[in-house]
């Protein structure tokens, strides 16, 4: 005990029965005396410390007599607490170090197993939109599974996307066509019928056929616009010329009514960089509508212009106006005007006009024209 003694104190008392004898008789006795040879040790409270405490306990002859003499000797624990006090600091300086490398190690570590998943999520994101072919980098054996799985979603869409486009494809040729023999065969029978109910009948007859035929075919233009939104092929167009093209198409079916289609188109050719089926789209309904709802002997002034890096295209008419309607609602699916009841449509065309508008970065408005009529802008970024 006093090798290891640095700043402690050490204190003793040796009693015979119970009698102190020598050392400081205040130093606690354990509870229960010890049994035998061995040492009891046990701490108690000795001048305002804690102290361990040993005791033993011997049968010695004085003058003849067995006496029990017990000897207790106690020492302070300062030395003990400093050794523990350094131990522990040391623990947490051990703890602390390696927490920090493997904190660091970790971070490594991390950086290097997600590497190969950046690389792969910015190889993929890089594709333009039609680019669905199976992904083929190299990569670590734990991503080729979902590789393997990466491939599989695009293959699976590809399927999807080519099976749309055939049933857009054969939907409009399978509806069109029986469509169109059903409208000739009832107008057949109208010209043969003398009978006025019957004729009427007929009639309304016809009307629906129009109603359907028009129906389906808006519907599958609308499903191809939507299709070719996320698979478009941009190119240089002259939308001049695109014009020219979509009004010369109309001029027939303007004539049946006397209606004239005025052009005012650059000379010089204006370039964007668009879908062309897209944009033809557009240009079909908008001068659609400006031929359906104008009137017998009417105008429409078709107009290209140039402003501020955008192409302008203002489709105007003098027919019968919006009716106080306003763009917002016109352009909802299947919404159409109170004041075109007795003209065929299915309310599609400017939702269609709305979706290329929006999938070429273009704007489109639609407003009463003064004087009457209506007035539909488009304009597009030049490209
Ligand atoms: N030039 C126009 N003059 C008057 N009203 C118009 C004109 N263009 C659009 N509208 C109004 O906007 C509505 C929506 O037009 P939209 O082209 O979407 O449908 P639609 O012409 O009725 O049917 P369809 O889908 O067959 O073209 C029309 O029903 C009509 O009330
Ligand atoms: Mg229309």
């Amino acid at each position: 005990m006093l090798g290891s003694i640095g700043e402690d104190r050490v204190f003793y008392r040796i009693l015979v029965e119970s009698e102190t004898v020598t050392g400081y008789p205040d130093l606690p006795v354990p509870a229960s005396p010890p049994s035998g040879l061995e040492p009891v040790y046990y701490t108690a409270e000795f001048q305002d410390v804690f102290v361990r405490i040993a005791a033993v306990e011997r049968a010695v002859l004085v003058a003849g007599m067995p006496k029990t003499v017990s000897i207790l000797v106690a020492q302070t624990q300062s030395a003990k607490d400093a050794i523990v006090a350094q131990m522990t600091n040391r623990a947490a300086l051990l703890g602390i170090g390696f927490f920090a490398v493997a904190a660091a190690l970790s971070i490594l570590t991390a950086r290097s197993v997600l590497r190969p998943v950046n690389d792969l999520a910015e190889a993929v994101g890089r594709r333009g939109p039609h680019d669905l072919r199976p992904v083929v980098r190299s990569v670590p054996r734990e991503l080729q599974p979902m590789v393997r799985a990466l491939n599989g979603f695009i293959g699976r869409l590809q399927g999807a996307l080519t099976r749309t486009e055939t049933f857009i494809a054969e939907a409009a040729h399978h509806i069109r066509t029986p469509l169109a023999t059903l409208r000739t065969q009832a107008e057949t029978a109208l010209r043969l019928t003398e009978d006025d109910a019957m004729r009427a009948r007929i009639r309304s007859m016809i009307r629906s056929v129009d109603d359907s035929a028009r129906s389906a075919s808006q519907l599958l233009d609308h499903a191809a616009v939507v299709y070719r939104t996320d698979q478009r092929t941009e190119e240089s167009l002259d939308l001049g010329s695109l014009i020219a093209r979509v009004c010369d198409r109309f001029r027939p079916a303007a004539d049946l009514r006397d209606i004239v289609i005025a052009t005012q188109l650059p000379t010089q050719p204006v370039t964007i960089v668009a879908d062309l089926l897209l944009l033809e789209s557009a240009l079909r309904n908008l001068i659609d509508n400006a031929v359906k709802y104008s009137h017998v002997d009417g105008q429409i002034d078709v107009r290209l212009e140039q402003d501020a890096g955008r192409a302008v295209i203002t489709v105007m008419d003098r027919g019968r106006g919006l009716d106080g309607a306003q763009k917002a609602d016109l352009t909802d699916r299947f919404r159409r005007g109170a004041n075109v009841g007795d003209v065929v449509g299915s309310g599609l065309g400017l939702t269609i006009v709305r979706e290329v508008a929006r999938a070429q970065s273009g704007r489109f408005d639609l407003t009463e024209r003064d004087g009457g009529g209506a007035c539909a802008v488009l304009s597009l970024p030049l490209g």
